[in-house]
Parts: structure tokens; sequence; C-alpha cells
């Protein structure tokens, strides 16, 4: 008989329509593999408890090595019928087997057999994807590096509201994101703590008469744990939402980067100039040279969201436990898991290549009104509230702006400020003193902890 295997209840055979829409394959033939391996975990357990005996066990495995060859040469044959990577494996193994073939799915469902393929993929996929963004971290620390951290290193305006607030250097802003990178790949390590665990065995929903041990096909897998309950085993699909999420807020922080490094490389701020490699050219402008990476992490990023946005809504009205919507986990989470992976790899390269311009930044850092805070603070130094040395620095720089002279002649003419102030407006970047601050002692300390818990995480993720 053609068709697909669960054909058994049905008397005729099922519409082209049908399969066309609830096919799975054209995205699930990713888990072969992961497919393979749980099948050849399930086929390990039935023989450990003794519903197969050693030759059908062997025969079956056998079977199970030769579909992984083809896939492998790429000589597997997918036939109309295969509605899923599942039903695909397990019918070419029962062409390979002969009819103990028929045995493979014993005391097993597609419900929990699908699951516990994507679990396999995920715990392997998402530790890469962690490794690579551990090392987008330290991209953006390498360019501290080259920064500088001390005091003759770039500096930069920092930012609030998109206006100047205070001077700090250039390598205090990169790490900036290298922390948020670092949360990700943290947050990564505990979702994977919940993926590591076995649905295999859970059956259609409630688990079978046979005697299975899915503790031995959960250790045989590599699984830290099998499931408690074999209804929660076949529809948890937090795991993914989870992951989506990663994926989004990661998404979130290559797009904010993403929106710096478009207005970075604009003629307006000018900080840094990409690479040749790394940016692109305009069809009709013939001077144009566009952050298109940078831009596309920032388009992208809504995608994300949509992504695990999705996901949500189609769990959120699921009645317990298996139901065929939960085939839609898939396609969200293999794209946005390909659109992070692709950014990582684009911005890192991106951020390698880019080169700073010195001038630029320290035309930007030397804007005087950048001190008026450290002018405020030697004021507080000497005694002065903080109230009242805000607003005397206040008043100094209305009247710098609304006059002729500078913010600088002014501190330096004022009794109660003078050389001594303008001698704290010329220290620049190292009047920030403050630990986890942008001056350069605190940012020599903070790219010492970045790579103490660099090396932490990566020996978590090895
Ligand atoms: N292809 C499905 C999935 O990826 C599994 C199919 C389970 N279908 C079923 N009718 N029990 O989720």
């Amino acid at each position: 008989m053609s068709g697909p295997l669960w054909h058994g209840r049905l008397s005729s055979g099922s519409a082209d329509e049908l399969m066309r829409f609830t096919e799975s394959i054209g995205f699930d033939v990713r888990l072969a593999y992961d497919d393979l391996a749980g099948s050849m975990g399930h086929v390990k357990m039935l023989r450990h408890v003794g519903i197969l005996d050693e030759q059908e066990a062997t025969t079956i495995l056998q079977a199970l090595g030769a579909v992984h060859d083809e896939m492998q040469l790429g000589a597997f044959v997918f036939q109309p019928s295969d509605e899923d990577i599942h039903t695909a494996i397990e019918r070419r193994v029962t062409e390979l087997a002969g009819p103990v073939g028929g045995k493979l799915h014993t005391g097993r469902s597609r419900n929990d057999q699908c699951v516990t393929a994507l679990r396999l993929w995920c715990k392997r996929e998402f530790r890469s994807l962690a490794v690579a963004l551990l090392e987008l971290a330290e991209t953006f620390s390498v360019a501290a590096g080259r920064a500088g951290v001390s005091e003759s290193g770039l500096v930069i305006p920092a930012y609030t509201h998109v206006q100047r607030a205070q001077p700090v250097l250039l390598a205090h802003h990169l790490l900036a994101h290298s922390w948020a990178l670092l949360r990700d790949v943290e947050r990564l390590q505990d979702a994977l703590r919940r993926v590591d665990v076995s649905p295999l065995g859970a059956g259609a929903t409630a688990g079978s008469s046979l005697p299975l041990d899915p503790d031995f096909s959960a250790r045989e897998l590599g699984f830290a744990a099998r499931f408690e309950n074999s209804m929660d085993a076949v529809s948890d699909r937090d795991f993914v939402a989870e992951l989506l999420f990663v994926l989004a807020l990661i998404g979130t922080h290559l797009s904010r980067i993403g929106e710096e490094w478009v207005l970075w490389t604009s003629t307006e701020f000018g900080f840094a100039t990409l690479d040749d490699r790394y940016a692109t050219g305009s069809s009709m402008l013939p001077q144009k040279k566009n952050a298109d990476i940078a831009e596309l992490t920032r388009g992208k990023s809504g995608r994300l969201i949509g992504n695990l946005t999705g996901l949500l809504a189609t769990l959120k009205g699921l009645p317990l436990s298996y139901n065929r919507d939960l085939q839609e986990d898939k396609e969200p989470l293999f794209d946005s898991f390909d659109q992070v992976s692709l950014a990582i790899a684009a911005v890192s390269g991106m951020v390698q290549t880019a080169t700073f311009d010195a001038v630029r930044l320290s035309a930007a850092a030397n804007d005087e009104f950048l001190y008026a805070t450290d002018v405020a603070e030697w004021l507080v130094s000497r005694g002065t509230p903080f109230r009242e040395a805000h607003s005397i620095v206040g008043e100094l720089v209305r009247n710098a702006l609304g006059g002729g002279r500078s913010f600088v002649d002014l501190v330096g003419a004022d009794s109660r400020l003078g050389a001594d102030a303008v001698a704290v407006i010329r220290r620049g970047v190292a009047n920030r003193t403050s630990p986890g601050g942008g001056g350069p002692q605190a940012v020599a300390v903070q790219i010492q902890r970045f790579a103490t818990k660099v090396n932490q995480l990566r020996g978590l993720l090895t």
C-alpha cells in the first residue's frame, strides 16, 4: 500500500491537498540525523527491556545505519508519501530491514518522536550558537582593546537621549555591548538546561502498556533526564518559546548595535568607516557606501520578534496534549536560528574590519560642555552641595551658549572655580575614576573582568 504510514484506520488514500497542506518534510528534513539518533536510542531501549531480541535489534540498527549513510551521500530517495522526516526514515528502514522494520515504532508515537528529535537538534545547534555569540562578545572586547584602554585611548561622547553627555573611552562603549551579548550566552545556557529532557517513551500521550524504560533511552541519547509526565512531554514547547525569546533578544541587541553603526558610519557622525568588503554601494548614487549589514540586522529583528509572538499565539489556545498545531514550532525556530547565525557572523566581520576616525571622535569628545559635570563634581569635592554646584555650572553653560566666551574661559574667570577647575577639564576622560565607569583605570579593570567571565562561560560550553 502506498500512502502515509498512519493509513491503518482510513479506508481511502489521502487527498493531494491534505498532503500538501499538512506535510512538514519541506523543513523537518533538517532533523534527519537527530531522528536517526532518536530511533537508535529507542531500539536499544526496546532491546534492553526484551521487546526486541538481539537479532531484531541488530537488523533494525543496521538499517538505521544504512539510512544514515544514504543521507550523508545524498542518496536517500524521498517518496511523495513521506509526509515528514520521521515517516520517511521509518519507511526506508522497513524497505531495508524487511518486516522486522515494522517493530521500530513499538511503544512510540510521532508525538514523542518528533519532539525528541527537535530537542536533540536544539542541544547541538544552540551550543554552537552560544559559542559563536561568545566569540562576538569577544570581538567587541578586542575592538575595545584596539581603541585603547589607557589615557591615550580613543574617546567618544557617551550619549543619553542622543545628546552628548560625558566623555568615555570608546573601549567602554564597545564593551557595553560585550556584556549584553554575554548575558545572552548565559540565557542560552540556562534555556539549554530545560531543553535537555528526553520526551521519548511518552508515546502518543499516556505512555504505554509495554515495559518501556524511558530512563534508559534518555541516558542512551545523552539527555540529562527523562520527562516526568507523558502528557506534558508531548505538548511542551516551552523550550522552543524560550529559545525564540533568547534569539529575539539577541536580535534586539544586534539591532541596537546596527542602529549605532548606521549613525557612526554616516557623514554626520563619521566616527567609523566600514571596510569595503562589509559595505554596499548604491545602484544609482555613485558616491554611496552603505552599512547594509547594520541596517538588515536592525530590520531582521522585527522578524525575530514576530517568530516568538507567532509561536506563543499558536500555543496559547491548545488544550492538552499533542495537537497538530505543534508542528508550527519548527519553521520559526529554524528561521530565527538561521537569521541570528548569519547576523552574528556578518556583524562580527563588520566590527573586526572597521576603522575608527580618531579626528572625528576627538572633535566630538573635546566638546567642552561634556566636562560640565566634572566641573560641578570638582565643586562638590570642595564642599559645595551638588544642587548648588549644578546650578553654578549650569549658569556658565547658559552664558557660554549665549555670548562670545567659551565655557572654559568662563570657568577660568569665575572666582568659585578658576585654574584648578580648568585643569579638571583638561584632564579629560581620566576624571572618570569610579569602578565600572568610562575612565582608563576602570576600563582596564573591566576588560580583565570580562576576560575572566568569558573563560568561565567557555568552560561551561565545552
Ligand atoms: N510532523 C509532525 C511534527 O513535526 C509530527 C506529526 C505528528 N502527527 C500526528 N498526527 N501525530 O510535529
